[in-house]
């Protein structure tokens, strides 16, 4: 089931956090996103197996953050996040979804161009530790 995120699903949302990324999101930053209607986590017998962040930027729909947990992989739950958020985004208007992924991440960037996600160009140093390809579709 996908659905909003209340605070109580933080701790879990933390661990698939620090299960997914080299540089982890802190708690304080998944608060921060909770009066966010674009911020849904996937549930499976009261277990979070992975969440999304979608806002704005710039007048584009903005994915924030997307992640599954290293277990439940390759299921669909990416897919089914992302077409939650895209559905979610066409209700408010916007045309455009934009999104920034390491450049080291590359099964993500098949995830993404799976999506019919296309590259418009790499941000230099945009993460601590790596580059950042900018991908952009049309919804
Ligand atoms: C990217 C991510 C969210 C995908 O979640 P998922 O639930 O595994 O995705 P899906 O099962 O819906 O995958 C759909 C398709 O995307 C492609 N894909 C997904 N992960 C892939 C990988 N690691 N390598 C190659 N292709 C991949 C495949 O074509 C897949 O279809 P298939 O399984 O039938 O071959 C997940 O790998 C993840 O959490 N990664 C770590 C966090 C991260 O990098 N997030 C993105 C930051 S911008």
């Amino acid at each position: 089931m996908i659905r909003r995120v209340i605070i109580e699903d933080i701790p879990q949302i933390v661990q698939v956090e620090d299960a997914c990324f080299p540089v982890p999101w802190p708690d304080f930053l998944f608060k921060a996103h909770l009066n966010n209607p674009g911020f849904v986590v996937y549930e499976r017998e009261k277990e979070i197996l992975g969440y999304a962040i979608i806002g704005d930027s710039q007048g584009k729909a903005h994915l924030q953050n997307i992640a599954v947990h290293p277990d439940f992989r390759r299921q669909g739950i990416g897919t089914d996040l992302l077409e939650w958020c895209i559905d979610l985004v066409k209700l408010y208007g916007y045309h455009e979804i934009v999104l920034e992924v390491r450049e080291k991440n590359t099964g993500s960037h098949k995830f993404y161009i799976d999506m019919d996600f296309e590259i418009r160009g790499t941000v230099q140093d945009y993460y601590l530790d790596d580059n950042a390809i900018v991908m952009e579709r049309r919804i």
